[in-house]
């Protein structure tokens, strides 16, 4: 399965938590590519910039999509038009939904410098990029979960019972 939403929507730890629950292994993909690039993220946008990322993800989308387990996506997976297609066409995809007021103070409170796409956008960009993306999210999920109101294990539990 794979887990879509924006920054701070929990992919990451929800996707251990699944992992955990269902003995299944985990691949979060900002994880491998770090990994594979030997710098943090926000390094490399500043040295390569966000196009040679989204190419980057897109290539780790191919190489992990149909790998049995739970790969969690960073939040700008869904920019690209080709990784549009791969989620549309997978079953299982899974659109962690929140408000942005609730992201908004999660992202806030993570050290900004790991969310090179946050650092440099005042409050009204970084809400425009949330509004322009949910219609992907949403066209590419095949299950939503509101998880405002839910803890990790709750939103797991939810997983669980859906799929
Ligand atoms: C990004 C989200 C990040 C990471 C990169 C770009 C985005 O992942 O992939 O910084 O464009 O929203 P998280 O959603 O895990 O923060």
């Amino acid at each position: 399965m794979i887990l879509i939403g924006f920054m701070g929507a929990g992919k990451t730890t929800v996707a251990q938590t699944l992992s955990k629950s269902l003995n299944i292994p985990c691949y979060d993909l900002d994880k491998e590519i770090i990994k594979k690039i030997q710098m943090p993220l926000s390094d490399y946008f500043d040295k390569y910039g966000e196009t040679q990322f989204r190419q980057l993800e897109h290539q780790f989308l191919l190489k992990y999509y149909s790998i049995p387990g739970v790969i969690s996506t960073g939040g700008g997976c869904i920019e690209n038009y080709a990784n549009r297609a791969i989620l549309k066409e997978t079953s299982n995809v899974i659109y962690l939904k929140s408000n942005f007021e609730t992201l908004h103070h999660r992202i806030n409170n993570d050290k900004m410098s790991l969310r090179p796409i946050a650092k440099n956008r005042t409050t009204e960009e970084l809400k425009a990029l949330y509004m322009k993306r949910l219609i992907y999210y949403e066209t590419c999920a095949t299950y939503t979960i509101d998880t405002d109101t839910l803890n990790t294990q709750e939103v797991s539990d939810r997983i669980i019972a859906m799929i």
